[in-house]
């Protein structure tokens, strides 16, 4: 996988809870990312806190935490050129009441901390994040033979 083709993302507890997850899907896929890992799981406590360390002394810490370890979510790591930027553009703010119209926020979550989705913010912690949920064994880039 090449730095730059490709980004992480969650799709969140709620989300999944409130059968969101095949509508998120279908706008990934319409905006011209392609699924090359995915998996459903529920975070532990631990996990949820190790995912997030880098909030750890944010007022939400505590509950972001609680919330991301409530139930299973949907991860999954996408292709595209210029990933990152592309997919933070498609998921909008991360507060859905300044998310622009059209995006997946806007469209889809119910808060700040319930906000749908989680996307990479740069190429370097996509490729943390991917590590974090996937074994290379579970990655399946286009660009390489694996048939
Ligand atoms: P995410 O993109 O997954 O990255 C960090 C998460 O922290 C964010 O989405 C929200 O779920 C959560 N978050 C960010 N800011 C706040 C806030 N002010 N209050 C509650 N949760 C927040």
């Amino acid at each position: 996988m090449k730095p730059g083709e490709f980004t992480f993302t969650m799709i969140k507890p709620t989300a999944v809870k409130l059968g969101k997850l095949v509508p998120i899907l279908h706008e990934i896929d319409e905006a011209g990312f392609s699924v090359i890992a995915m998996k459903m799981t529920r975070l532990s406590r631990a996990q949820a806190e190790r995912f997030y360390a880098i909030h750890k002394e944010r007022p939400f810490f505590e509950e972001l935490v609680f919330f991301m370890s409530s139930g299973p979510v949907l991860a999954a790591v996408l292709q595209k050129e210029n990933a990152v930027e592309d997919y933070r553009n498609l998921i909008g703010n991360t507060n859905p009441s300044d998310a622009k119209d059209g995006t997946i926020r806007k469209k889809f979550a119910i808060s700040v901390q319930e906000n749908a989705v989680h996307g990479s913010d740069s190429d370097e912690n996509a490729l943390i994040e991917a590590n974090f949920f996937f074994s290379q064994f579970e990655i399946y880039p286009h660009d390489e033979e694996y048939c």
